[in-house]
């Protein structure tokens, strides 16, 4: 199986590469980190790391094109940023780049995978997406804007390639422990360990489910909310605007 994973020098990522290694003959790792790509290419000659900032979209098209005649079968788009949470209308470079890194680099890699897939009539392709997508938090603007974006792109994909064998797997996780969460100052109900978040991806993925949305609790809570009166589900919401 060769698989391709984004995010790959930390958090979600990092510990997906290793629950894959056993089963990979080849598994293109890809971030920005040097160092820490470094570190995953000293874990097995299966890994061939590829940096790249997912921000540059041409060079995302490149690697796509390379990519592109190595028979992927699996592809993990994990990759993305999430902006401090700020009260303030977000400066107009933060949120291109979050569109860029988060969601249009998606679309930017898959470019010549997919129809690598469709010519083989196999393959499977897994976003990461949050169940931050199914609320739209006033204080992570573009965050949940792209996390929904994805929402959207995974269902419009998974039908469009049905007919190819394709299957189309879209996961969202509640909060997890990784830096990304680290740097929240707020609370976080039903905080995971990573192994324990990954674990569940995992499950995710070997099941070909059309999309998972965990810890169920969590995700139950947030479902009730979206069903509120609108103007009650803004009042609520106007409250993390401090
Ligand atoms: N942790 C959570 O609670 C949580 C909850 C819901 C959804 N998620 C989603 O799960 C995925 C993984 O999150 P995580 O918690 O593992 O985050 P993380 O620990 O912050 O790791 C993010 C990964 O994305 C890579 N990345 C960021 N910007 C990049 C860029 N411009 N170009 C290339 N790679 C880039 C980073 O690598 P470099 O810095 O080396 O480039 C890193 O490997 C994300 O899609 C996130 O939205 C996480």
């Amino acid at each position: 199986m060769n698989i391709v994973i984004t995010g790959a020098s930390r958090g979600i990522g990092r510990e997906l590469i290793k629950r894959y290694l056993n089963r990979a003959n080849k598994i293109y790792a890809i971030a920005r980190d040097e160092e820490k790509l470094k570190e995953l290419k000293k874990i097995s000659n299966k890994i061939e790391i590829i940096s790249l900032d997912l921000a540059n979209l041409d060079k995302v098209r490149e690697v796509s094109k390379y990519l592109g005649d190595k028979e992927i079968d699996l592809v993990i788009l994990n990759a993305a940023i999430s902006l401090p949470h700020s009260p303030n209308f977000t400066p107009f470079e933060d949120f291109k780049r979050s569109f860029d890194v988060n969601f249009l680099s998606i679309h930017a890699l898959l470019e010549y995978i997919v129809p690598s897939m469709q010519k083989r009539k196999r393959g499977k392709i897994v976003f990461i997406s949050s169940l931050a997508s199914l609320i739209a938090s006033p204080t992570s603007l573009p965050y949940s804007a792209t996390k929904r974006a994805i929402n959207s792109y995974a269902q419009s994909l998974r039908n469009l390639l049905a007919k190819d064998n394709i299957k189309v797997i879209n996961i969202l996780p509640g909060f997890i422990k990784t830096d990304m969460t680290a740097k929240n100052n707020f609370y976080m109900p039903f905080l995971m360990e990573l192994e324990d978040g990954v674990d569940r991806i995992q499950k995710a993925i070997e099941k070909n489910y059309k999309e998972y949305a965990f810890p169920k609790r969590f995700y139950y809570l947030i479902k009730l909310f979206t069903f509120l009166p609108l103007n009650l589900q803004d009042k609520l919401l106007q409250n993390l605007v401090k």
